[in-house]
């Protein structure tokens, strides 16, 4: 009946105006949902959310016929829930000093300073649960341990088995672990007790995620542990620490879900396994006996970003479309029915390292939570993603008249220039709704540039840039960019000294050839070539004896772990002679350089060009806590 009553809510949203109110065409609607678990996560760590905005996100829930509501109560930049024996959880754990400013991998990166915080007391977490229930949802309480408790730690640091912490200003994956010890246990006895009597759903989350384990390979207790326990390795002490973990989860008549890295150990299949890394882990854990509730990564976070507009607010990294999570199967069709069995469903995933704002929030899950709604209710055979795209205009529009910011990414053009038969572009835009409009010469598109209908080659250097228009709001969408360019070195083989160092988008050529300029596409990695060794050696062979004048390369420095090399020296192989030194710059000059270096020389015969760039920078780790080696990146090696 609840269900029935959200999908007449969803109705009038389409509803016919008519005098003293709305009206709906009579209709039969026979309706059940596809999984039993069709869940929201929503990290509260990374950045607090009061308890009106919890609410607000459980309406949202509620509204798509979603019945979990995730609360990723603890990690290494706040603890959020009211422990009674244990204040200093809150007093201590509940805030941080500054918050980084920009992307945590900016390797310049600073802090704020602002005091950020937050914590909910044991009352109003009550309230928020049974405000829940009202609605038919029920909340996942997550405690994650034993890592990504920097928090807890910096609070009680006789737990952990390394140096003292403080509440993590920055991002990222921390050396902080707790220990295995039984004093641990015990304390985790108490928590869970605490957190059993709020939370009266059937699960609690234990977490188990990226779990670094330098520090008990380093504490005596812990490795005495291992001894007496015949533990083998590291991994054998997380399952264990797992084990003991869901032991007393039970004990208060619960079930643990832990991420999907709690596999790696020997695990026992009462744990419900949460995957996200890909599907594969999911589908493995199914096969094992394992309920898996699915949120791979690539289909359902929804910290990653819409479109690859640069007019997108900073995101964590990665792209996941709206298309893409409609495209979301959380139980393909060739598992085994006993494992499809095992797959109660699926969430989306929503971490706040750089959401900070209750509108942020909102952007980021919507519309892309209507997706995710729609693939965990509704038969695969009754999906269809232009229907959806239909009916989300009407929805988007009811989303927005009960005061939810939603993003519009799927209206913004997807552009792509391939290159064909190294002398010309092929380039293409996709929409999903609305007229694209572009421009060759880079300046912003209106209505009296070009229209797009279909791909076209270009056989000319352009700054291509692309945005929708949708006439029905009157309004443009995005901005997408690509620079393309012609160059001696398109076609050519490429070979490295070091291959096993070269990353895959780079092998055989790859994004460092292919006419594309990465600098346009700053956020999206997948667009640089990363180097983390120390060296790259690259021999490039060109197709036939060749004039050349001059090397480009695009660098980039102090943006999202994009560094510059330190050193760079480029040698002409003239036919039948050894390598001579054409170019060559320290880090003083390269550091002058804007986002490429370029070498002029004068114009030799060549057959083969080799490109050294050397990388002897570090910078200070706040995840490591160690200097550690800056990772160098390049875009295309343009050569004339
Ligand atoms: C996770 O994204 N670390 C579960
Ligand atoms: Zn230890």
């Amino acid at each position: 009946a609840w269900y029935a009553v959200q999908t007449v809510r969803q109705l009038l949203s389409q509803a016919k105006q008519v005098e003293g109110g709305l009206q709906l065409p009579q209709l039969s609607i026979e309706d059940a949902p596809l999984f039993p678990y069709r869940g929201m996560h929503l990290d509260v760590s990374r950045h607090f959310f009061n308890i009106e905005f919890i609410k607000k996100y459980i309406d949202l829930i509620a509204l798509h016929k979603m019945n979990y509501f995730h609360w990723h109560l603890s990690d290494d930049q706040g603890w959020r829930i009211e422990i009674k024996k244990y204040p200093h959880l809150v007093e201590i754990g509940a805030y941080r000093e500054g918050t980084v400013e920009g992307h945590t991998l900016n390797a310049d990166s600073s802090v704020d300073n602002i005091k950020h915080g937050g914590y909910y007391t044991q009352e109003e977490i009550r309230d928020v649960v049974a405000y829940a229930s009202e609605r038919h949802v029920t909340v996942v309480p997550e405690i994650d341990v034993p890592g990504h408790a920097s928090a807890l730690i910096a609070a009680y640091p006789e737990f952990g088995c390394g140096p003292e912490t403080k509440v993590k200003r920055h991002f990222g994956i921390f050396k902080h672990v707790l220990c295995s010890s039984e004093e641990t246990f015990a304390f985790l006895d108490d928590i869970f007790s605490e957190v059993a009597e709020l939370f009266p759903g059937p699960y609690i989350h234990i977490g188990g995620d990226e779990v670094v384990k330098d520090h008990w390979h380093n504490c005596e207790s812990c490795q005495k542990l291992m001894v007496e326990q015949d533990l083998h390795d590291l991994e054998q002490l997380q399952a264990y620490f797992v084990n003991r973990a869901e032991k007393i989860v039970n004990k208060y008549n619960k079930q643990i879900i832990g991420w999907d890295e709690i596999l790696d150990g020997d695990i026992h299949p009462s744990a419900t396994i949460m995957t996200w890394h890909g599907m594969e882990g999911g589908l493995k854990a199914a096969e094992k006996g394992h309920n898996v509730i699915m949120t791979p990564a690539e289909f359902v976070y929804f910290d990653a970003y819409q479109s690859t507009s640069l007019d997108e607010p900073l995101a964590i990294h990665g792209l996941t479309r709206l298309r893409d999570v409609y495209g979301f199967q959380p139980a393909p069709s060739h598992l085994s029915d006993v494992a499809r069995q095992k797959i109660l469903g699926g969430q989306g995933n929503l971490w706040t390292e750089y959401i900070s704002t209750d509108e942020a929030v909102e952007y980021m899950v919507l519309p892309r939570m209507c997706a995710l709604a729609e693939v965990l209710w509704s038969e695969e055979h009754n999906r269809d993603f232009d229907s959806f795209l239909e009916r989300l205009e009407t929805f988007t529009y009811h989303l927005r008249m009960l005061d939810y910011v939603t993003s519009d990414s799927h209206y913004k053009p997807e552009l792509q220039a391939n290159l064909q038969h190294d002398d010309q572009f092929l380039v293409a835009m996709e929409v999903e709704q609305g007229s694209v409009y572009y421009t060759l010469d880079g300046s912003l598109p209106n209505l009296h540039s070009n229209l797009y209908h279909e791909p076209f080659t270009l056989a000319e250097e352009c700054s291509v840039r692309a945005r929708t228009w949708v006439d029905s709001k009157k309004k443009w969408y995005g901005d997408c960019r690509i620079t393309t360019r012609f160059h001696k070195a398109i076609g050519s083989d490429i070979t490295f000294a070091n291959p096993m160092e070269v990353p895959w988008n780079a092998s055989s050529g790859g994004i460092l050839f292919n006419g594309n300029r990465a600098t346009d596409r700053i956020f999206q990695h997948h667009e640089w070539a990363q180097f983390w060794g120390e060296k790259l050696d690259a021999e490039i062979k060109f197709p036939r004896q060749t004039i050349v004048s001059s090397v480009s390369i695009g660098v980039m420095g102090l943006h999202r772990q994009l560094h510059k090399p330190t050193e760079i020296a480029v040698y002409s192989g003239e036919p039948d002679k050894d390598w001579v030194l054409v170019g060559y710059m320290n880090t003083e000059d390269i550091d002058k350089t804007n986002n490429r270096v370029k070498f002029d020389f004068k114009p030799t015969l060549m057959d083969r060009l080799r490109f050294v760039a050397v990388n002897d920078r570090h910078y200070w780790s706040p995840e490591k806590e160690d200097m550690v080696r800056a990772i160098m990146s390049f875009d295309e090696i343009v050569i004339h």
